[in-house]
């Protein structure tokens, strides 16, 4: 259903593709809630470097919210990006409170990312079908988010 006068998609795929959409959505509003979070939590060795390359992860993950959150709307759909609503239904886990040391920082911030991706993944598959436009966004989201994942991974080594 969507809330215009034209659609571009019929109602049953509307509904279909905005609700995938709205998880994603929620998940990386959470991700860049939890990215600054860590930013400000790290501390010891390592400090700078993490300090400054989780800002450059939260660029992207802000762009890309704004993206999901936009395409939601260009369907017809109202997105719903409320603090409640992120709280309710994000599927990432969540940090521990406190200043974190270098190595969990770039642990549970890799844990984070996973999770995130693996939703984009879980929702690109049925978007493939349903809405392309939606399915080629979230690609291009995944695929800046796994090089961020591996520039994470690649320091727990
Ligand atoms: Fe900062």
């Amino acid at each position: 259903m969507t809330a215009f006068k034209r659609s571009i998609l019929s109602a049953e795929s509307t509904n279909k593709v905005a609700s995938e959409l709205q998880q994603r959505l929620v998940d990386l509003i959470d991700l860049a809630l939890q990215l600054k979070q860590a930013h400000w939590a790290v501390v010891g060795s390592g400090f700078q470097p993490v300090h400054e390359q989780l800002d450059s992860i939260l660029d992207d993950v802000r762009d890309a919210s704004d993206e999901v959150a936009e395409r939601v709307a260009t369907l017809g759909v109202a997105p719903d990006g409320r603090a409640a609503t992120v709280a309710a239904s994000s599927k990432l886990p969540g940090l521990d409170g406190g200043f974190t040391d270098y190595q969990s920082t770039v642990t549970a911030v890799a844990e984070l990312l996973h999770a995130t991706i693996s939703g984009l993944r879980e929702s690109i598959e049925p978007l493939g079908d349903l809405d392309p436009i939606s399915e080629d966004l979230l690609i291009g989201i995944s695929a800046g988010l796994e090089k961020h994942f591996w520039m994470l991974q690649a320091q727990e080594l």
